[in-house]
């Protein structure tokens, strides 16, 4: 696979062909999944809870995730790697900045954050010196405390016209990504159609750019009742290699995720 840059994803949008993303946290599953063509990589903040077994990633570090993305590096074979800013990494531009240089140094070509309208500052700050920029919206794990739950995004008028908005001013202010998760069908669908830059779903229905899954819940190896999200690609694969490289086959010609994935 030739190495994906943004310009490929921006690219594939335009084309209206789809791109896989998976998450990994180390150099053997970024090697494997990187080999298999998906284009984006993300190292996730979610290895607090797949690697670590905390019941949310707020324990996650700016080292932590520095290590992981470093691993993930080595491995990597020419996939876009995304790496998450921890909990509390990002609370203002300045120490975004230095959160940022950590995981590029530490072989990000992205880095992703959660939050709306209030990161624009952050965001602008950080693409303006070269740091390209995902916004995570709709279900944001990081505010789990406040949002009472892992709880689908959205859903009301109100709510639904504020997370448009706050796309389309995160993507003035310099987002090169949006990833949506857990938010209606519809509503993905109406943010994906209204935005130039890239939008990944994860619980977001069929209509968005791109999908990603934690690469541990569709191998189905995660502990405990898997979301209505995540579909178990062990369930028709031999080897993990086969499961990986069904779900980019899927993700690209659109079958996943179907109606039963999505949310109302
Ligand atoms: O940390 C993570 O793996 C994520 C995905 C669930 C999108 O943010």
């Amino acid at each position: 696979m030739s190495k994906i840059t943004l310009h490929t994803l921006s690219s594939m949008k335009k084309a209206s062909e789809k791109f896989a993303v998976l998450t990994a946290y180390d150099a053997c599953f970024s090697h494997l999944i990187s080999a298999a063509g998906t284009e984006v990589i993300l190292v996730g903040d979610s290895l607090g809870m797949v690697l670590q077994g905390n019941d949310s990633t707020l324990p996650v570090t700016i080292e932590e995730m520095a290590y992981h993305t470093q691993a993930v590096a080595r491995g990597n074979q020419g996939s876009l790697i995304m790496a998450d800013l921890p909990f509390m990494s990002y609370s203002t531009p300045e120490q975004a900045m230095d959160s940022s240089a950590a995981l590029m140094q530490a072989g990000a070509n992205m880095v992703k954050l959660e939050g709306g309208a209030w990161l624009a500052d952050t965001v602008s700050m950080l693409a303006e010196r070269g740091i390209p920029v995902c916004a995570h919206l709709g279900l944001t794990p990081q505010t789990v405390n406040k949002l009472g739950g892992y709880r689908v995004q959205g859903r009301d008028s109100e709510s639904a016209k504020q997370m448009l908005s706050d796309a389309a001013l995160l993507q003035d202010a310099g987002a090169s990504i949006i990833l949506l998760e857990c938010v209606p069908s519809l509503l993905a669908k109406e943010i994906t159609l209204a935005l130039d830059v890239p939008v990944i779903g994860i619980g977001a229905g069929a209509d968005t750019d791109a999908q990603v899954l934690v690469m541990h819940d569709m191998l189905g190896i995660t502990p405990g009742r898997s979301p209505k999200f995540v579909k178990n690609y062990m369930q028709n694969a031999d080897s993990i290699e086969a499961a990986i490289s069904l779900y980019i086959q899927e993700v690209k010609d659109g079958s996943f995720p179907a109606q039963e994935h999505g949310f109302e």
